[in-house]
């Protein structure tokens, strides 16, 4: 695996002043440094995207195919009702797998839908930045031991 595209949704580009309580005092600039420099760690190329739009999330998608071999997705709101996303996701021959950074389980109850989960390898929840982590870490041991 060379390059995982990381795909953050709406609202995202307001972390660190954002309900500061629920998602931290951390912005999407600190997250993409973060990200770098894990990928720099682990051999692989990060290309991080954020977008308040969904069509736009969706043309980022199918994109992704021509040259990333895995994505993390943090669809935010659109993860609890986005069918777009969520067949867009299930178009690609590439796997996906959906972060959040708080734990969408323990809050309101429209937050424990997600129409994305289900066509994604799978989701991590609650575990913060540290999430994007745990998931392109699962992509590249996922690809080592296929
Ligand atoms: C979120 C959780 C969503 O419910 C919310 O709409 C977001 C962020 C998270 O990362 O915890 O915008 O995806």
């Amino acid at each position: 695996m060379d390059k995982v595209l990381i795909l953050n949704g709406p609202n995202l580009n307001r972390l660190g002043t954002r309900e500061p309580d629920v998602y931290g005092r951390e912005s999407l600039e600190d997250l993409k440094k973060r990200l770098d420099k894990f990928g720099n760690k682990r051999g692989v190329s990060i290309r991080m995207e954020q977008s308040n739009h969904e069509g736009e999330l969706v043309d980022l998608l199918h994109t992704a195919e021509e040259d990333c071999q895995g994505i993390v997705i943090n669809p935010a709101a659109f993860t609890h009702y986005s069918y777009a996303l969520r067949d867009a996701i299930a178009s690609l021959s590439i796997p996906t797998v959906e972060v959040h950074l708080s734990n969408v389980h323990a809050r309101e109850s429209f937050r424990q839908t997600s129409v994305t989960a289900p066509v994604c390898v799978g989701q991590l929840s609650g575990f913060g930045f540290l999430g994007y982590e745990m998931a392109i870490d699962y992509l590249l041991r996922r690809n080592d031991s296929e």
